[in-house]
């Protein structure tokens, strides 16, 4: 029987703004030391159910193939599920030799993806949520940013299989409200206006209504203003 503190340490989940919590790892790239591995780096932590899995097996083929276009925005991939790692060699070598989907084949998942048999990273990271399955981790994906700290979480359950646009999409969000001091409207994409932050004054709120300086405001409280596609990619994007 469980104690009341090993259940409350299954689902607790690391919060926005918390920093990430701290493991070592056997990983099919060899052992990482997390988050330190990465430090300078975005990071996105992402587990999947189980290996030889269809709804993971596709995940694994759009996240591989995507791979190059994450690390140009300089963030790395890890996966993790409860498996050993002979089984995620299997796996991996599987999807290279026979799997195709959505046209995408050969494809080799060069990022690490974790061993978990224990379950102790799965927990740390409130990747096990028993309502959903006891034994399997649901499709959770954690932003960590270059200083690890946790920066944005998803959480899909078993039957629902990533929207890797989106994943990006938040990514590039995160790093252009960071580089650029704004933030990101609804549906937001590099390209449309962005939104500047609220007025905190009086005298900020009568002058964003009366002096234009580039800036378009709905009223006092909803201001946006252009930033170029170009100049996003220029900051974030590495060639
Ligand atoms: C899948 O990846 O296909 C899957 C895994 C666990 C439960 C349901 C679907």
């Amino acid at each position: 029987m469980e104690t009341l503190q090993e259940q409350e340490k299954v689902i607790s989940i690391p919060r926005i703004g918390d920093k990430a919590p701290e493991f070592l790892a056997v990983t099919t790239q060899g052992p990482v030391n997390f988050p330190a591995d990465y430090n300078g780096k975005w990071v996105i932590l992402f587990s999947h159910p189980a290996d030889f899995t269809p709804v993971c097996t596709s995940e694994f083929i759009t996240f591989a193939s995507l791979e190059n276009k994450f690390a140009k925005a300089n963030c790395q991939l890890i996966g993790l599920s409860i498996d050993g790692i002979y089984s995620h060699i299997a796996w991996l070598r599987t999807i290279k030799d026979k799997i195709k989907f959505k046209g995408m084949k050969n494809i080799e998942v060069k990022f690490p993806l974790i061993e978990d048999i224990s379950m102790e990273i799965a927990k740390k990271y409130g990747m096990i949520q028993p309502g959903e399955s006891k034994t399997q981790a649901v499709r959770a994906v954690f932003f960590i940013d270059p200083k690890g700290i946790v920066r944005a979480l998803i959480y899909y359950p078993l039957s629902l299989g990533r929207n890797f646009d989106e994943l990006y999409r938040a990514l590039i969000a995160m790093q252009t409200s960071d580089k650029f001091g704004v933030a990101t409207p609804a549906d937001w994409n590099p390209g449309d206006d962005v939104i500047i932050s609220p007025a905190g004054s009086c005298g900020v709120a009568e002058e964003r209504m009366t002096s234009k300086n580039g800036i378009t405001c709905e009223d006092w409280f909803f201001c946006t203003k252009k930033l170029e596609k170009d100049a996003i990619l220029k900051e974030i994007i590495q060639n």
